[in-house]
């Protein structure tokens, strides 16, 4: 059974659950994680049973303080230390040296670990209440879209989409926490701080300016074709981010303003820019900024999935006078964009 709650009584409820070994979906600010005991090996594996996720790919460990970061990390460095002080809470992952009281599962059997003090109060709440750090993967099966409400998870988990494959449980147990939309919407910077160079793993909305203002040292970026297609060193590193993912189930593509109107009536559209579609068929408008299109992206593509169409296509973003600081939002969001569309 899933079921949906909020305040107070949801935190407690939550944190008696993580410690029976069962899980919770819980906000961020940036999208809903899927929340397991993260010292808890067998916890763990119902995380990566739910989501479908390959065994490969490690998994995030949330904390509320640099304190019970310390617990997770085995070398906490100067730099793990400037990173924690300055970006968190945020939307930014430090990747460090795992300790050992981390089950290998976690970690894909790694020596690394990641981890995360998020912003959002019910997170943070949480994990408290719990008193020990929790995995949090975004509360999604495995290559969809990631969630940013509460019925997004529950949709995820309970309706298989008509051209997968994707078992649904019968068995399923889960309690969602109820925070509300996600804020920003797109996942964390990820920060492999474990090299002899800092290097973003994955972008987000803390660009690497800011990240390597709070090192004091510059940052190296993990370029787009090498997370896209090269098989090779850091990408093993961080491995879901390979690839395809993101994805809706109806066919997705980006396309520029001026062909919106060549779209047919079953095409969805997805457009900060018109606001009736060309051919009377399903439309859903994004806001023109950058921070609010950002916000909404992964709503937008749940609930265009949803509608009757046979396709779904994707504005580009308005990229004219985007400021320096919002350069960031803007690379994620296509970041994310170029993993979400297919044919
Ligand atoms: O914003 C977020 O980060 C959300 C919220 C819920 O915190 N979580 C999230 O988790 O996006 P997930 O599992 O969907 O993405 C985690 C990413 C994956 O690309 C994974 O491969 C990478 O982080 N990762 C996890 N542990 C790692 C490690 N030890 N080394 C390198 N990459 C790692
Ligand atoms: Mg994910």
């Amino acid at each position: 059974m899933i079921e949906i709650g909020s305040g107070p009584e949801a935190i407690d409820l939550g944190a008696e659950r993580l410690k029976l070994g069962k899980l919770v979906a819980f906000p961020t600010e940036t999208v809903y994680g899927l929340g397991a005991d993260a010292l808890n090996a067998d916890a763990v594996a119902r995380v990566f049973e739910l989501k479908g996720r390959p065994a490969s790919n490690p998994l995030i460990v949330h904390v509320p303080d640099i304190d019970m970061a310390q617990r997770v990390v085995g070398e906490w460095s100067h730099d793990a230390q400037r990173a924690a002080e300055k970006l968190w809470p945020g939307p930014v992952t430090l990747v460090l040296p795992k300790s050992s009281c981390v089950p290998g599962i976690v970690c894909a059997q790694g020596d690394t670990v990641a981890v995360r003090c998020p912003e959002h109060p019910c997170a943070l709440a949480l994990i408290e209440a719990f008193g020990s750090p929790i995995v949090g993967p975004s509360a999604n099966p495995s290559g969809r879209i990631s969630p940013t409400t509460p019925e997004h998870v529950v949709d995820g988990f309970t309706t298989r989409p008509h051209n997968t494959d994707l078992e649904i449980d019968p068995e399923i147990d889960l309690l969602v926490i109820d925070g509300g939309h996600c804020r920003s919407g797109l996942e964390s910077t990820v920060v492999d701080l474990t090299g002899e160079r800092a290097k973003v793993l994955r972008v987000g909305v803390v660009g690497a300016e800011t990240i390597s203002q709070a090192l004091g040292h510059d940052v190296d970026c993990i370029t787009q074709s090498d997370s896209k297609s090269s098989p090779e060193s850091d990408i093993a590193r961080s491995p879901g981010h390979v690839g395809a993912h993101y994805q809706p189930t109806k066919p997705t593509r980006l396309v520029q303003s001026g062909q919106l109107k060549q779209a047919k009536k079953q095409t969805v559209l997805i457009s900060w820019s018109i606001d009736t579609h060309p051919d009377a068929g399903g439309l859903i408008q994004l806001p023109r900024d950058i921070e609010g299109f950002g916000a909404g992206l992964y709503r937008s593509m749940h609930e265009a999935d949803k509608l009757i169409g046979d396709s779904i296509w994707i504005e580009i973003p308005n990229h004219e006078d985007i400021s320096a600081e919002h350069r960031p939002i803007y690379e994620t969001v296509m970041e994310r964009l170029g993993r979400a569309t297919h044919a």
